[in-house]
């Protein structure tokens, strides 16, 4: 019989193979025991709390839980510190010279901190944000490429209890001020640039721009990585080597209510307005140690590279904190996977000896279309285990990553979860879930995820939702506690409202079916419809706007957007590329759209709502839907054929 990675995709496909974990390497797996699931779900809060002793604390908790819905508090009376269980309680085990973080710039320049090192650069970095007069709860902005000091800011920010806010460095100059605005920060932490695909990102400028409309921020911290020509100010900027020049490298961590804030990420809603998501403490870390070490079955030796930036909540939770509480060496690479070859990553997992390997569907799907020659000239034996994460993945790029990458030997994990969320909620545990391309398979160990109808009742296709608290939740938005209860809680009594959709099969396990809302998800990244279209109509040219994200085969999603003009403006294609731009330099390039389409009109209903269902049947060339309600039906009739034109 042929064996399974033997076969074509198609034949893989045709079959609805399910992959049981790999004998041995269940044997061997940190969980693999199925009761650990019956045992969580008997008792979560005991379960997480057992989680939570794996960690250090200076003080014990009282209370473990405290739910008064929406609100959850974790480990009350606990204190403890993010840095100190990432660094200090490993420097004095042999992991005091394991590598922590194997580096490598696009260039091809790398660096390998090991525990002792980065312990110390932190404690450094930390003891410099001290004497510079930043005080525990003071918010800190990080706007920086991948290198090793992004991760170094972070630590040492979480070591003196000064929350960060990390703005991903390829969102715009107005989405940093925004950023820095709403979370009032007084210091800005960046570089001069950084290299992506050959040419070099202009973080300093980009940060000078936004700082314009920034009176508040006193402080300027400046890496110096591409060595590119940037404006310093005297008095505010001053670059990251005299910043820590004189200072010793020393700096206890400040012990931590388990409820003090951890930092903050922003990221896009149903309305315009990105929000603050507020994580904490202790609920955060024994949320996202735990699901590090179970999901990615984590041995002392393995070489963990999670390919996501640091920008993104992927990047805080398995990057940065969860590898290094857990112990493990983890990748960091500032690059993207075209440079200087559609190679580079399968060379990064050769040369660094990768193991375990987790990325994003839209890269897969980038990958299979770049074919396999450039995977199969790079030695990818050293891989045991695949992850993915940020958007539903199709069964054929799982199968493509499964058999091309992963040789057919190593069990891939679709992991589910949300900024909110903060810690992976489904997905499987790879010594013990049989494995379905394209499921995420089932909730983690003490985690009640479901999915109910409009009315709430359990159904086989719904709304995802979570019913139970779970310690790395969201704590709530920051400064807008309406907006909190309104976005995630008011759908359902007392439960979580995730903003997916998703069905259940006979065996229970979990296929999501993308967002329900307003949210598009672009390459995994979510950019709300409404912030696209405010960016629109910002533009001179442009009377109204309605976005969509219509299908597309490598992003997932991309942008679609209809323009009314103003009267007396031709709608050009110099005008189409220059409102792409226009989006791209008000929000960051990953908000660009795709199309462009004119329209004398919107389709509207009569009491004046945009109908994006209309737009979104005509963007994937479906028959249209119920048009009973619209206002004028000769509008969609017309922006069908022009949408064909294009
Ligand atoms: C989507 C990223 C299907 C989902 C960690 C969610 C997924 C949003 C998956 C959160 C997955 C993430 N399968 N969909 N495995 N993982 N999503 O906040 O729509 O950037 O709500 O967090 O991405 O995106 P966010």
């Amino acid at each position: 019989m042929a064996k399974a990675q033997d076969l074509p995709i198609e034949a893989l496909l045709r079959e609805k193979r399910k992959f049981p974990p790999p004998r041995e390497f269940a044997r061997r797996a940190v969980v693999n025991k199925a009761s650990v699931y019956t045992e969580a779900a008997r008792n979560p809060v005991r379960f997480w709390e057992a989680r939570a002793r794996e960690l250090h604390w200076f003080k014990p908790w009282r209370k473990a839980l405290e739910w008064k819905p929406p609100y959850a508090k974790w480990f009350l009376g606990g204190k403890l510190n993010v840095s100190y269980n990432c660094l200090d309680r490993h420097v004095t085990t042999s992991r005091r010279t394991k590598a922590a973080l194997i580096w490598e710039g696009e260039p091809g320049d790398t660096r390998t901190l090991t525990y002792w090192d980065l312990y110390r650069e932190v404690q450094r970095f930390a003891a410099a944000l001290k004497r510079h007069g930043i005080r525990k709860g003071d918010r800190v902005t990080i706007y920086m490429p991948m290198v090793p000091e992004v991760a170094i800011a972070m630590l040492a920010c979480a070591r003196i209890g000064a929350p960060h806010s990390v703005v991903f460095g390829g969102f715009s100059p107005e989405s940093l001020r925004d950023r820095i605005h709403d979370a009032d920060s007084r210091i800005v932490i960046t570089a001069d640039g950084g290299w992506r695909r050959g040419a070099t990102v202009p973080l300093k400028q980009n940060t000078d721009d936004a700082l314009k409309e920034c009176p508040d921020v006193n402080t300027v911290i400046v890496l110096r990585r591409t060595g590119q020509p940037v404006d310093m100010q005297h008095g505010r900027d001053i670059w990251w080597d005299e910043f820590v020049k004189g200072v010793e490298a020393k700096c206890p961590a400040e012990p931590m209510d388990s409820e003090d804030l951890l930092y903050l990420l922003y990221t896009s809603g149903s309305t315009g307005k990105p929000k603050g998501i507020i994580h904490t403490t202790g609920g955060y870390l024994t949320g996202i140690a735990a699901t590090h070490r179970w999901v990615f079955d984590l041995r002392e030796e393995d070489v963990y590279w999670c390919t996501a930036d640091v920008g993104w909540v992927t990047g805080h939770s398995y990057v940065v904190y969860g590898p290094l509480a857990n112990g493990a060496t983890t990748v960091m690479y500032e690059g993207t996977p075209d440079f200087p070859d559609k190679d580079r990553f399968w060379r990064i997992v050769e040369k660094h000896g990768v193991t375990i390997c987790y990325t994003a569907p839209t890269a897969i799907r980038t990958f299979m279309k770049w074919g396999e020659a450039y995977p199969k000239r790079c030695d990818l034996s050293s891989l045991r285990l695949l992850g993915t994460v940020g958007e539903p993945i199709n069964p054929e790029a799982w199968v493509w990553y499964w058999k091309v990458i992963g040789n057919g030997r190593c069990p891939v994990v679709d992991t589910w979860w949300q900024t909110e969320t903060g810690q992976i909620l489904i997905t499987p545990l790879p010594g013990l879930t049989t494995l379905k391309p394209g499921s995420a398979t089932r909730a983690f160990p003490g985690i009640d995820a479901d999915v109910l109808d409009e009315r709430g009742k359990p159904a086989a296709s719904g709304y995802l939702v979570l019913r139970k608290p779970w310690p790395a939740m969201l704590r709530g938005i920051w400064g807008d506690p309406e907006r909190f209860v309104q976005q995630y809680w008011s759908k359902f009594e007392n439960i979580y409202f995730t903003g997916d959709g998703a069905k259940r099969d006979d065996d229970g396990y979990f296929w999501l079916l993308g967002r329900v809302d307003d949210v598009m998800n672009i390459s995994g990244h979510r950019v709300s419809t409404m912030e696209v279209e405010s960016a629109l109509v910002d533009h001179k040219a442009v009377a109204e706007a309605a976005v969509i994200g219509r299908p597309h085969d490598i992003k997932g999603q991309a942008i679609a957007a209809f323009v009314t003009v103003k009267a007396g403006v031709d709608g050009t294609d110099g005008l189409q590329d220059e409102l792409k731009q226009h989006v791209a330099r008000k929000i960051g390039a990953l908000a660009r759209p795709d199309d462009i389409i004119f329209s004398a009109e919107l389709p509207k209903t009569r009491s004046g709502k945009i109908m994006r269902r209309l737009l979104r049947d005509i963007a994937e060339g479906r028959t249209l839907g119920d048009t009973t309600t619209l206002a004028d039906p000769a509008v969609v009739a017309a922006l069908k054929r022009q949408y064909d034109e294009d």
